[in-house]
Parts: structure tokens; sequence; C-alpha cells
């Protein structure tokens, strides 16, 4: 078994190595002056089981084509199985038709992967499940739900309503519910005028004096999550945590989550959050 890391995460790399007690497999990273990229396996993995680890985060298309090159090399070097290991799958958000003449980028970026020549994919709360089945090779899906549960039973919560922050995340937070001792539910009526522009109705469901716990797969610009918050506290909530897997963070993400409205946001590592980014609120967890 070997391991080797793209350039998005390498810290989350070296802790999961770590993790395994084996070290990373040397790997060159280059640039060429017209911003082509250049990867080589610095060692021979001919019959080898390769992970390669690599969340397709900003800057996206950089890191989705290194992950490209990352997986023909060990497919041109006759390793036995190249597993794509990507903690966070970017372009996920178009998996369907919205509008006429639009692209499915998750079902593309499927392609793209397993035709670089991928045996195998392991990905972690993907925007949505049937993203599984744009790949015709192994997907297995992993979930941050136990790493974030276990953190919350440290704070001892009382009086918990879970909340979706749109109804495409209804799933998610029911099963979100379900494993925090069966907590209710309540489920924000979003309404979206423009990409990255959220706006928010109504509230179905009993906040009033709870702990509210928003749930979602990502935080991007913090539109979605932060009118909920506002939302939830317009409609009673005593409390409003976050939990979200992947911290994309774009601007003006920060300025709206250290606002003051949430007690904590709490998400993981699967894409890195530069220290100029952390403000007191935010909890980062390990999904190593
Ligand atoms: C939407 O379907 C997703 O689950 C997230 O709610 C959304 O992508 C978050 O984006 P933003 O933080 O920009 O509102």
């Amino acid at each position: 078994l070997r391991l080797f890391s793209g350039s998005a995460n390498i810290q989350l790399s070296q802790e999961v190595a770590r993790y395994l007690g084996m070290d990373l497999g040397p790997m060159i990273r280059k640039r060429f002056a017209d911003g082509e990229l250049y990867v080589q396996i610095q060692e021979s993995i001919r019959g080898c089981d390769v992970y390669l680890i690599q969340p397709c985060c900003h800057p996206v298309n950089d890191n989705l084509m290194e992950l490209l090159i990352m997986v023909d090399a060990c497919r041109r070097a006759s390793a036995r199985q190249v597993t794509a290991v990507i903690p966070y799958y970017g372009y996920a958000r178009a998996d369907r038709k919205t509008a006429g003449r639009e692209s499915i980028t998750a079902k593309l970026v499927a392609n793209l992967i397993t035709e670089a020549g991928a045996s195998r994919v392991l990905a972690m709360d993907l925007h949505s499940a049937q993203i599984q089945g744009y790949f015709d090779i192994p997907v297995d899906h992993v979930y941050s739900v136990p790493v974030l549960l276990e953190y919350l039973s440290t704070k001892q919560l009382s009086d918990i309503v879970v909340v979706s922050p749109d109804v495409g995340g209804v799933a998610r937070a029911r099963a979100f519910a379900k494993k925090l001792g069966d907590s209710p539910l309540a489920i924000i009526d979003k309404r979206r005028q423009a990409h990255n522009v959220a706006e928010v109705l109504n509230v179905v469901g009993d906040v009033k004096n709870k702990t509210a716990v928003l749930v979602d797969d990502m935080i991007d610009t913090a539109g979605t999550i932060s009118e909920a918050a506002r939302l939830l506290r317009k409609e009673g909530a005593r409390q409003v945590y976050a939990c979200a897997t992947h911290a994309v963070f774009s601007p003006p993400a920060i300025e709206r989550l250290s606002t003051g409205l949430f007690e904590e946001i709490i998400v993981t590592n699967t894409i890195p959050i530069p220290e100029s980014d952390r403000f007191p609120q935010l909890k980062i967890l390990s999904v190593a």
C-alpha cells in the first residue's frame, strides 16, 4: 500500500499517514511557465495499491487537474490499483440540469477521474448521494457525522432541534437528528434568486427557546447558513450552532460567520483553512 498527497491539503494527508503509521510517498510537483502542471512519482509503485489524497477545493481547477495527472502517472507506472481519495468533491453542486443547455459537472468530473485511470474513489459527504452512481468504478462514500457528533456530545446541549438550512438538505439533517438522540427537526424554506445568493423565507418546525443545530454539507459564501441563523434567532432560538463538513469559505464567508450569530461553527479539515481565516467561534475537527 502506498500513500501520496496532492498539494491541495498536505496537512490532512500527513495526518492520515501518521494515523496509518506510514510515510507519504515521494512525488515531484512542478508548474511550467505557462501554468501547466507536472507530476512525477519518485519511487516504484509497480503492482502496488496506491492511494492519492486530493480534495478538489480552491483553486478547484488546478487541484482537479493535479489529481487527474497523479492518477494518470500512477496508472502508467503500473500500479495495481489506484484509489482517488477525494475528501471534498468540487463541482458537485451541478449534479443535474435545472435549466436547458447546462452541464452536469458532477458527472463530467466523475468521467474525467475514471478516464484518467482511477480504480476506486473514496469521497466524503458528497453533495448528493447519487453522485456515487455517476461512477462505473466502486465508490466508498464516508461521512463526517461520527466526528461531528462526538464533538457535539462533549458540549452537553439540551433542547436540541436539528435544522436543515434548505429543503435539499432534509435527508442529511434527518439522519443527523436521528443519531443525535432522535432530536426534533426543523426545515428552512429557502428560495435562491441567483448563484451564491441565498434568500431565507420561513422556518417549518418549532425552534423557540431551543438550541438550534444547523447541518449542511458545505459552507461556501456562508449566505445560506448565516441567513438561516438570523431567521432562527428571530424565531426565538436560544442558541445557534452550525455543523458542516466542508469549509469552502469563499469571500465573504469569514465576515458573515464571525458576526456573533453563532455560538460555534463546527467544520472539518477536508479543506485546509488558513490561519488568517480562523476566528474564535470556529471549531475545526479532523477527519483524518
Ligand atoms: C446547497 O445546496 C448546499 O448544500 C449549501 O447549502 C450551499 O452550497 C452553501 O452555499 P453558500 O454558503 O454560498 O450559501
